[in-house]
């Protein structure tokens, strides 16, 4: 079955959020390169690619259910920052605007009887939780370090260690 077209509509709308999520986390890596924060701007870049992957399920999804992908202009991130806890709070408060896009594609699907669509955006909505955590865990161990540079230096090697999701896809 064809997925409607308002469903189409807002499946490619999320495809642009989540290609923004991912140019957003790389201008975050290019604010921590900036600083000679390597250990963070890998973990950002990390990150961008992970949104790119999330990006990719949604395009692989419309496809699949017959529907057109429609690639739209993505806006300019921010670019400057005042210090990593400020990015971080900010890449924070960017997941909870991304789960609530999450729960209003859910919604669409209810509405829409949609079941497959609601069942394809399960993953997203379990993968939304460790989003929000891991970069809420981020806030906290900053806040902790506050402004002694040794405990950057020791986050930055810890940052540094992330390795990629293995079932992104
Ligand atoms: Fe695609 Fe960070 O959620």
């Amino acid at each position: 079955m064809a997925l409607s077209k308002n469903m189409e509509r807002v499946l490619n709308k999320q495809i642009n959020a989540e290609i923004f999520s991912a140019y957003l986390y790389k201008s975050m890596a290019a604010y921590f390169e900036s600083v000679n924060l390597s250990g963070f701007a890998h973990w950002m870049s990390l990150q961008a690619q992970e949104e790119l992957a999330h990006s990719d399920k949604f395009f692989v999804y419309v496809g699949e259910r017959f529907g057109k992908v429609v690639l739209t202009a993505i806006d300019a991130p921010k670019t400057e920052w005042q210090s990593p806890l400020d990015v971080f709070k900010d890449a924070f408060a960017h997941e909870k605007k991304v789960t609530k896009l999450i729960y209003n594609l859910v919604d669409v699907a209810r509405q829409e009887k949609d079941f497959a669509t609601e069942n394809f955006l399960q993953w997203f909505v379990t993968e939304q939780v460790e989003e929000e955590s891991s970069a809420d865990a981020i806030v906290n161990k900053l806040e902790m370090v506050g402004n002694d540079k040794k405990g950057l230096y020791l986050l930055d090697q810890e940052l540094g260690q992330r390795v990629a999701q293995k079932n992104v896809k």
